[in-house]
């Protein structure tokens, strides 16, 4: 009894702690929450005691009037009464806990003081208020004091207008949820391949052919051959440098700054089909309407033109972008065309250069000598520490985190982005209910649990991680809504890791002010995903036994999830799941998410297969290749068949490798079909397999082949698909089946794999 009794006063106090919390995101690095509450009323006036807070004031003033319905009014302050009100005020003198961006926020019964050392500090602080008031229905705010600043200088989201031209309005609206959630670097990567987007006086071509390319939209990103010459290029955009400055000083007034990325030496062929004298070849092979892969086609390293051409272009650039860091790529170079040209093999002689990848950091280092020349610095992709780093070049981390600990090691500066992390061009849920994206998982609660100063640092090593950044590539992003939908609420997790003391993070805590962050979303018009309510359907397969036992989770906590086993989709009225129940007959689990009575994402559906051959034991003659063991061979007889997506964890993947499969059903048993699959995507370098046998055994040493046939691929046209190959015979008693299956061999001719391995992947193997 008594135990219980403390167990209940253990509880009540973690409820009253996570009830206890302000409606923030992101959370303050203090917060001390008081008796009472602060009032607004139609006697509330926002008042400034510097003229440098005016205009974000007067903002405010209409913003918070519109969410609560009263009439405030902003006013500068001259020793009048602050009663009913909120004072902004600029700290004299400069308060050091606070910094640069930090602020203090005092809210009294009777009035609210906000201060800062800067009109940044008083936006943030604005920022927080704006939040407390907007999840209010009586205007009426907790009284407390909150002390907050920001645990990391750099806090980005970059965005890809190249794979994608994105109109002008939605760079403006990420500026504004930037500045709402606290962040303050926008990386604009401006050019790729498949497109130039900024006018360059200079060089107006640029705009006039690199900015535009063939419409291949009805095809996959990755099965867009080249143009050929002379096609309508009508699909593309670019922005004027008005359009530019105008943006650049609207963010900054927001205290966000922007950072031009202008790519070499590669990922520039829509440079080279307005300007094809700048690579080595001079061949003009036009904007690429989609996907190329490796990028060879690049800038010629060997000849000055290139250097003029860089610098011209760099200088207009820093004239539109006061911003102290210029990005200039630096990303998968790949030297082949160097290789065979004469004047970058001359240059590597000339300057004593051991290879290309010298040859690269040669071309780095000179571009650095320009940008530091102008007062500014170098921002490169890792790559540029190969063949030797930039003297002051800091390096943006997104091969994982090894090139931002071997930059920070060396004493440069670092941003991380790290693909599993901090890519959001990633899925961010179940891949058959999200829209089509590049592949990567990275769930929310992935994002919300990276830290960017890996452990390999030490102290003293980690003052170089200034921050990390959402990078959010568009390939598969072709329209605003869907960067918004990749965008949020994953940037809301990425602010709270960048801004919140590392202390205060808490998953739990997070998800519980969520809800109220999705509704902010939808109210000022953005299209968010609801992908952390999606319920995941996870099997637990016991050593030996014809059953298994399935648990039903969410990312979010506490969420109520409903589910049938009748192929029916779940409703409102559908049973509750409460614990992991057996399936032991083949069944369809279909399961969803339930808020405020509604579903709100589509149903999860998982069908296993509890066939002749579940849970039989399995040897395989080529071990699967390491990033898609999946389950090990085990996974072949799981019940559970791969989906078209090949990152599921149900197929398994052998490169240029064939499989050799042998299955002990432990008995004889009476069957008669048996079904392979196999999975066709050559936008992932997956071919199906070209002839696969199925052979049959009472004792495991004399076999019956009861099925060889060949496979032939799917039609292009097809991108992906799920071959399945069944052996249907006369039912007869069977123990042991071999199963033979021939990987496709090379890629062929005109595939961006053309003479390398191809990739085998198998799933389920179904006995009936
Ligand atoms: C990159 O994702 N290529 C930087
Ligand atoms: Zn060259």
């Amino acid at each position: 009894m008594k135990k219980d009794l403390k167990l209940v006063v253990v509880l009540l106090i973690i409820a009253l702690q996570s009830a206890a919390q302000l409606p923030l995101i992101p959370y303050p690095a203090h917060v001390g929450i008081k008796d009472g509450s602060f009032q607004f009323s139609n006697k509330s006036k926002l008042l400034y005691d510097s003229p440098l807070l005016k205009s974000m004031a007067d903002a405010s003033a209409t913003s918070w009037s519109a969410t609560s319905a009263l009439q405030i009014e902003s006013l500068g302050y001259k020793n009048s009464t602050i009663e009913n009100s909120v004072l902004l005020s600029l700290n004299q003198p400069f308060n050091l806990e606070l910094g640069m961006e930090g602020y203090k926020l005092d809210i009294q019964p009777t009035f609210v003081v906000l201060r800062a050392n800067t009109p940044a500090g008083i936006r943030y602080g604005l920022q927080t208020i704006g939040q407390l008031l907007d999840a209010t229905t009586d205007a009426k705010i907790s009284c407390a004091t909150i002390v907050d600043f920001p645990r990391f200088s750099y806090r980005g989201m970059h965005l890809d207008v190249s794979r994608h031209f994105m109109p002008i309005s939605l760079v403006y609206k990420l500026i504004d949820e930037l500045e709402r959630h606290k962040m303050n670097v926008f990386h604009w990567h401006l050019v790729d391949d498949q497109g130039w987007r900024i006018e360059i006086k200079k060089y107006p071509k640029l705009t006039e052919v690199g900015a535009w390319r063939e419409d291949k939209s009805d095809k996959h990103w990755n099965d867009r051959s080249l143009s050929k010459a002379g096609a309508k290029t009508t699909y593309g955009g670019f922005y004027t440098q008005e359009e530019v400055s105008s943006l650049v000083a609207y963010a900054a007034e927001r205290n966000i700054t922007v950072i031009p990325e202008i790519e070499m030496p590669a990922h520039v062929m829509s440079v080279l089909a307005a300007y094809p004298e700048l690579s080595c070849t001079g061949e003009n092979l036009g904007v690429p309407p989609g996907g190329v892969w490796p990028i060879t086609h690049i800038y010629c390293a060997g000849k000055e033109e290139t250097f003029n051409f860089l610098e011209d272009v760099l200088l207009e650039v820093l004239d539109l972008f006061p911003s102290t860091y210029i990005h200039i790529g630096g990303d998968e170079a790949d030297k082949t065309e160097w290789k065979k040209c004469d004047k970058c093999q001359q240059r590597i002689k000339d300057e004593g250069l051991k290879d290309e990848h010298e040859l690269q950091s040669y071309f780095i280092h000179r571009i650095e000598a320009l940008l530091n020349d102008h007062g500014r610095r170098l921002i490169g992709w890792d790559e540029i520490l190969e063949g030797g780093l930039a003297p002051n070049a800091t390096v943006m981390s997104w091969r994982g985190e090894e090139g931002g600990i071997a930059a920070a090691k060396m004493g440069h500066d670092v941003i991380m982005t790290p693909g599993t992390h901090c890519y959001f061009d990633h899925y961010q849920g179940d891949p058959s209910l999200e829209p089509l994206a590049i592949g990567g998982y990275t769930p929310l609660s992935k994002v919300y649990n990276y830290e960017p100063v890996p452990e390999e640092l030490t102290a003293e090593e980690s003052r170089f991680v200034l921050g990390a950044q959402a990078n959010h590539w568009t390939e598969y992003m072709p329209v605003p809504e869907q960067v918004e939908y990749m965008a949020f609420p994953r940037l809301a997790a990425l602010s709270e890791v960048l801004w919140s003391p590392r202390s205060a993070r808490n998953w739990e805590q997070f998800t519980s002010r969520l809800p109220l962050q999705l509704k902010r979303y939808e109210q000022r018009g953005l299209n968010v995903a609801k992908s952390a309510y999606q319920v995941a359907i996870m099997p637990e397969i016991p050593q030996s036994g014809k059953f298994l036992k399935v648990q039903l989770i969410t990312e979010m906590p506490n969420t109520i999830i409903r589910f049938t086993t009748d192929g029916t989709d779940p409703k409102a009225n559908s049973p509750q799941y409460e614990k992991p129940f057996i399936v032991d007959k083949t069944t369809t689990v279909k399961a969803t998410s339930f808020v405020d009575g509604k579903s709100v994402t589509g149903p999860r559906v998982q069908t296993f297969y509890l066939h002749k051959g579940f849970n039989s034991s399995i040897l395989l003659t080529n071990e699967p290749n390491k990033q898609y063991t999946s389950g090990g061979a085990a996974s072949l007889v799981n019940g559970i068949r791969g989906s078209i997506n090949h990152n599921d964890k149900n197929w398994l993947g052998f490169a240029g490798k064939n499989l050799e499969a042998q299955i002990d059903l432990g008995e004889l048993k009476d069957i008669h079909q048996i079904t392979i699959d196999a999975l066709h995507n050559e936008g992932a370098w997956i071919f199906a397999p070209t002839e696969a046998k199925i052979e049959i055994s009472t004792d495991g040493k004399s076999f019956k082949t009861i099925k060889k046939v060949e496979i032939e691929s799917p039609d292009n046209e097809l991108i992906r698909d799920i071959v399945q190959i069944t052996a249907d015979f006369p039912q007869e008693a069977v123990r042991y089946i071999k199963i033979s299956v021939r990987n496709y061999g090379l890629c062929p001719k005109g595939h961006p794999g053309e003479g390398k391995d191809a990739w085998l992947f198998v799933s389920e193997i179904v006995v009936e």
